[in-house]
C-alpha cells in the first residue's frame, strides 16, 4: 500500500513561488535585496527599510497593505489584489510590528480598525518598486532613449531568431535599443512572416489584415501600393494605438527594378535635437493636437472595408518630468487642425519646421532590400519611406506585418529577466510605466 509523503513544510518564499504570485527571474535585476532593518516609523504611518548595502526605503502602510503577498490578499497564479480595499479604514491603518523572515520577506502585522491583518511581502518586490526619496524619477531618467549616429542597420540571422532563445532575445534587445534590426536569410514564402512573428506574439490586425503586400498596383489610392517615393511616416498613426513593430519582409525585388531603396530616420533622435534647438516650437508640439484622418469610403486600396479614421493628439507626449515619451508622425495622413484660432498659426510654423528637420536630417538608415531580407523596426521610433521606382518588367514585393507595442514591450521584458540580465528596459514610444 502506498504511504502518502509527509509535506514538506515550505518556506514563506516557497509558498509564494507555489502560489505562482512571485517569479523569482522577474526581479533578476533587483541588486541586493537583503534588509539588514526595518523600522515603523509616523507612528506606525510607515516603514522605513535599512538594506544591507545601506541604501533606506520608506513604504507607506496603505501601500504596503494593498501589496500584500498573503493568500488572503492575492491570487494564486494571477497575482492579483483581491485586498478589500474599500474596507480598510485609511484614517486607522497603522502597523504594529515587522518582521524579516529567515529568508529574508517582510512580516508586517497591520492594525486596521478593531481587526488586525497579518501578511508579508518579499524583499525583492520592495528593492524593485521602491518608490521613495526621487526613486521614481531616477528609474524614469534610467528608461530614457539612447541615440547613437552609427548609420549601419544591426543584423541578426533568421536561424537564430527561430531556433533559439538567445536569438530571440538578442532580435528583440537590438530592436528595444536601436529600434531596427534586420533578419536576414528568412525563407521567401508568402506568409512566412507570421511565423517569425509568432515567435513574439499574434500579428496586429488592421484594416489591411494580419498581413500587406507592397507592390505596384497601378490607380490603387494608397500611395504606398504605388511606384512613388514615399516620405518618411509611421503607419497607421491614426489608431489610438499604432502598431509597436513592423515586419517589412523581402520577398522578390528583381535585378532590373530601378530604385526603390529603403530609408529609415529615428523620429525621436530628431525630436531630441529639435528641442534643444528649437524650445518653442517643440513646446507648441506638445500641447497643440494635430488631427490624423484616413478616410475611404469607394477605393478599399487593401482594405475590405470602407474607413473613415480621425484622431487628435499632440504629436509630442511628455510625462511629468519632461522627458519625450511618445511621437505620433504622419505629414499625409495630416487632416484638417481643430484647434482653437490663436493656435493655428504657431502650430503650422511648429509643425513646418520640424517637417524640414526630419527632410535634412544626416543620420538615416539606407538599404536597398534584397530577396530573404526581413527589416524590423519599432514603428513609433523608425519612421520609414522609400525612393521612387521603375520596374522596368520585374517586381519588387514586400509583405508587411505589425505586432502590438504592449505585447512585443511583455515578450522583450520577460526574455531580458529570464535571457538577459534583468536591468529594466528603455522607453518604446508608448505613453509608459516610467
Ligand atoms: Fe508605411
Amino acid at each position: 500500500m502506498a504511504t502518502s509523503k509527509p509535506k514538506k513544510p515550505t518556506s514563506i518564499h516557497q509558498e509564494m513561488v507555489d502560489r505562482q504570485v512571485l517569479f523569482p527571474a522577474q526581479f533578476k535585476g533587483a541588486g541586493d535585496d537583503r534588509i539588514q532593518k526595518a523600522n515603523k516609523i509616523n507612528g506606525g504611518q510607515m516603514v522605513e527599510i535599512e538594506w544591507k548595502d545601506g541604501i533606506r526605503s520608506k513604504f507607506h502602510s496603505i501601500w504596503l497593505r494593498h501589496n500584500c503577498h498573503c493568500s488572503c490578499c492575492k491570487l494564486d497564479v494571477s497575482g492579483q489584489p483581491i485586498v478589500p480595499l474599500t474596507e480598510i479604514p485609511l484614517e486607522e491603518l497603522y502597523i504594529q510590528d515587522t518582521d524579516i523572515s529567515e529568508e529574508n520577506v517582510l512580516k508586517v502585522k497591520w492594525q486596521e480598525g478593531d481587526k488586525t491583518h497579518q501578511g508579508y511581502l518579499p524583499s525583492s518586490y520592495l528593492k524593485t518598486y521602491c518608490y521613495s526619496d526621487g526613486e521614481i524619477e531616477r528609474k524614469s531618467n534610467a528608461a530614457r532613449m539612447t541615440f547613437t549616429t552609427d548609420s549601419k542597420i544591426p543584423e541578426i540571422e533568421y536561424k537564430e531568431v527561430m531556433e533559439t532563445q538567445t536569438g530571440l532575445y538578442q532580435w528583440l534587445s537590438l530592436l528595444g535599443d536601436r529600434g531596427i534590426c534586420m533578419v536576414r536569410n528568412v525563407p521567401t514564402v508568402e506568409d512566412h512572416i507570421l511565423k517569425v512573428s509568432r515567435r513574439v506574439a499574434l500579428p496586429q490586425h488592421t484594416v489591411y489584415g494580419y498581413t500587406f503586400d507592397v507592390k505596384d498596383r497601378p490607380n490603387a489610392s494608397n500611395a504606398a501600393f504605388r511606384s512613388i517615393a514615399l516620405n518618411l511616416h509611421m503607419d497607421q498613426a491614426t489608431y489610438e494605438s499604432p502598431p509597436g513593430i513592423q515586419m517589412l519582409h523581402c520577398l522578390r525585388f528583381d535585378d532590373q527594378v530601378v530604385g526603390g531603396e529603403s530609408v529609415f530616420a529615428d523620429i525621436h533622435h530628431i525630436v531630441d535635437v529639435f528641442r534643444q534647438e528649437h524650445p518653442g516650437e517643440f513646446k507648441t508640439l506638445c500641447r497643440v493636437p494635430v488631427t490624423y484622418e484616413t478616410i475611404g469610403y469607394e477605393d478599399a486600396a487593401g482594405r475590405e472595408l470602407p474607413v473613415h479614421f480621425q484622431i487628435r493628439r499632440p504629436i509630442i507626449s511628455l510625462n511629468t518630468y519632461g522627458h519625450v515619451i511618445a511621437i505620433i508622425y504622419h505629414e499625409i495622413m495630416t487632416g484638417p487642425l481643430q484647434v482653437d484660432e490663436h493656435d493655428v498659426e504657431p502650430f503650422y510654423k511648429a509643425y513646418q519646421m520640424l517637417m524640414q528637420a526630419v527632410r535634412a536630417w544626416p543620420n538615416k538608415f539606407r538599404v536597398r532590400l534584397k530577396p530573404g531580407d526581413m527589416i524590423t523596426f519599432q514603428n513609433r521610433r523608425l519612421m520609414h519611406g522609400r525612393s521612387a521606382y521603375v520596374s522596368n518588367g520585374g517586381l519588387r514585393h514586400i509583405q508587411g506585418s505589425y505586432i502590438n507595442i504592449d505585447e512585443f514591450r511583455s515578450m522583450l521584458i520577460y526574455l531580458q529577466n529570464t535571457v538577459g540580465d534583468g536591468s529594466p528596459i528603455r522607453r518604446i514610444g508608448l505613453l509608459d510605466m516610467y
